[in-house]
């Protein structure tokens, strides 16, 4: 008998900023003994080596070579970029300000979209999230969602986040830096932010982190997708 496709283990897990992506993830890895992929940090890596590198982040080539050259290591919470952990500063508002200009270019992406799918066939499936992974990256994966919440929740979080880092912001600058990424994110010609026709679609606004991460569960286990 053959092996079975790592993509037969991968949950799917996509949706903009803020909407609960990565604590969803953590749950899910944690429940059904699962490693998670967080392909943002991937983008937010190669990101930062173009500012290191001072590639002009509008020239496609430029960028793509620097994720070509890019040691990007994310496992268990913890990336590095050739070697080094850079976890906090990828996390900078340097950083945040610049990766969505450096991941709508396709020369990009596809450089990180086949270290993904390696990443997957090595850990044997996995929770991958990011904004087009049931769309794009696992279009096979058995179980895809798409996690929302309120733009008020969204900024509440992601001040939270922020406070946590030692960085200073007001919920305001934040609401209005989401907006404009969700803009870029959801706008941009290549691989979009926008929900799998087969995925399940959760706002996570009012409901405890282990109420949603049972429901998806339950789907990856009757091993079914969305009627
Ligand atoms: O999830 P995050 O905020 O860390 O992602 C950072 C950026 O990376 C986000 O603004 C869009 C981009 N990204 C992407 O284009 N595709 C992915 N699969 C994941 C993230």
């Amino acid at each position: 008998m053959s092996a079975p496709d790592a993509s037969t283990r991968v949950i799917a897990v996509d949706g903009p900023s803020g909407s609960g992506k990565s604590t969803v993830a953590r749950g899910l890895a944690d429940a059904l003994d699962l490693d998670v992929l967080d392909t943002g940090a991937m983008y937010r890596a190669v990101t930062l080596a173009a500012l290191r590198a001072r590639a002009p982040l509008g020239d496609e080539d430029a960028c793509a070579k620097v994720a070509r050259n890019a040691q990007v290591e994310v496992e268990g919470g913890v990336t590095k970029l050739d070697g080094r952990d850079v976890s906090d500063e990828i996390r900078g508002p340097e950083v945040t300000a610049a990766v969505s200009f450096v991941s709508a270019h396709p020369a990009v992406r596809k450089v990180l979209v086949d270290r993904q799918r390696d990443w997957v066939k090595r850990h044997d499936g996995g929770v991958v999230e990011g904004r087009d992974i049931g769309t794009v990256v696992f279009p096979a994966a058995p179980v895809k969602v798409f996690l929302t919440a309120s733009d008020d929740e969204r900024a509440r979080r992601r001040q939270r986040d922020e406070t946590a880092a030692a960085r200073d912001v007001d919920v305001d600058a934040v609401r209005e830096a989401l907006a404009r990424r969700d803009h870029l994110d959801s706008s941009r010609a290549t691989s979009p932010l926008r929900m799998a026709d087969d995925a399940m679609e959760i706002d996570t606004t009012k409901r405890s982190v282990g109420d949603v991460v049972e429901e998806i569960v339950q789907r990856f286990r009757s091993g079914t997708k969305e009627a």
